[in-house]
């Protein structure tokens, strides 16, 4: 069979799951309070693909070239037997890559074996402050700097590596936390990588004058430490990796504004309820669900699967930063971040 691509001649690799819209946290620029309160609607159980459904798109999306699965949120733990979920996903041939990304709340040594034991490869957590106070103010549920820390040790313990910890700085947030960060970091085999905050959904408020470029962040960086780049491992990698020149250990950062990524990007998301977005940035996914509960074979969901990559043409971050009159009131009915899983 051929390669399946896209109008741009991008394959589909990568396959990010959302297992549910909940999160534990209400971090202030994703699920922000006001919004994110006891009147949000959250999908009802019986709405979310369940695992059966989400095997099997998999297996799907496997046979069209995907190796990677990423399993997210809101917060993916808070799915129950999420690790029968992975030890069904582990045997998908053609996938080599099992991951999840979490607030790492839920994330105890115990559950960090079992679900490496199901056959999870590794964990991305996020932190975005060190400084305790400023993180609880950023989670806003008061959730301490120090459990994270802890889930930190217990991914490592639990084998779920390399660990990666995203940090997305803020103007006047937290980008003073840049260096206590790096800090906290060096002389370890975390992976810490600092992301450029992103115009994604429409709660949000994002202002171009909140986020703090990539150049900035490194410029603070080389005012302590030397740091030389990395060759990308893989085509189409979300963050522009770095060495400490003395051996303190990699640092990524993830520069979607200043510096997109869209022309290596492989990535289709599905939601919670089995609908494929072919960008993070897109206004509407493309409807699998009602496919796969009305009787399509295998060969059906392949052929809806590469129709909607064939047609493909996003490059959202390109385009932002292409146009330079942007104004974010033009561009607010996309999908939520906690809906999608970033
Ligand atoms: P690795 O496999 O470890 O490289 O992980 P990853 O960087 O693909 O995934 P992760 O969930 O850690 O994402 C890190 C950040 O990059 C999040 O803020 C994501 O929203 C952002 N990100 C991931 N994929 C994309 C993408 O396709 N486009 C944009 N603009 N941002 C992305
Ligand atoms: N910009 C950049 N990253 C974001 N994340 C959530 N919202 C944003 C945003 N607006 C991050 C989370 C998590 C990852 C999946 O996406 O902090 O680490
Ligand atoms: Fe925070 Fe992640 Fe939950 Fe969003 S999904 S509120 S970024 S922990
Ligand atoms: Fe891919 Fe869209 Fe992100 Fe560009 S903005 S890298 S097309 S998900």
């Amino acid at each position: 069979m051929p390669i399946l691509t896209d109008t741009f001649n991008r394959p589909l690799r990568d396959l990010r799951i959302s297992l549910t819209d909940r999160c534990n946290f209400r971090c202030t620029y994703c699920m922000p309070r006001e919004l994110f309160g006891a009147e949000h609607f959250f999908l009802p159980g019986n709405e979310l693909l369940d695992f059966d459904e989400i095997e099997r798109v998999s297996r799907i999306a496997a046979g069209l070239g995907v190796t990677k699965l990423r399993l997210t949120g809101g917060e993916p733990l808070l799915r129950r037997n999420i690790d029968v979920l992975i030890s069904r996903l582990a045997t998908v041939n053609g996938i080599d890559d099992i991951c999840l990304t979490t607030n790492g709340s839920l994330l105890t040594a115990k559950r960090a074996r079992e679900l490496k034991a199901a056959g999870l490869n590794r964990v991305t957590l996020s932190l975005d402050a060190i400084d305790d106070r400023r993180f609880k103010a950023i989670n806003d549920v008061g959730f301490p700097t120090s459990k994270v820390l802890e889930a930190i040790d217990n991914a490592t313990g639990g084998g779920l590596s390399p660990v990666k910890v995203n940090c997305v700085i803020q103007r006047g947030v937290n980008d003073d936390q840049i260096l206590p960060m790096a800090e906290a970091f060096r002389h370890t085999e975390v992976v810490l990588r600092f992301i450029e905050y992103m115009d994604v959904g429409a709660t949000n408020g994002w202002r171009l004058d909140d986020v703090v470029s990539a150049r900035e962040i490194m410029d603070t960086i080389r005012t302590r430490h030397a740091i030389t780049r990395q060759p990308a491992t893989q085509p189409g990698e979300t963050a522009n990796r770095w060495r400490y020149d003395d051996g303190a250990g990699e640092i990524g950062i993830i520069a979607s504004v200043s510096m997109p990524f869209c022309g290596g990007c492989t990535r289709a998301r599905l939601s919670a309820i089995g609908e494929l977005y072919t960008c993070l940035f897109g206004l509407r996914g493309h409807d699998l669900r009602t496919s796969l509960r009305s009787g399509a074979t295998d060969a059906d969901l392949a052929t809806l699967l590469g129709s909607i990559w064939n047609i493909r043409d996003d490059r959202y971050s390109e385009r932002r930063s292409e146009e330079t009159t942007h104004r974010h009131a033009g561009f607010n009915s996309r999908v939520e971040m906690s809906y999608i899983g970033g």
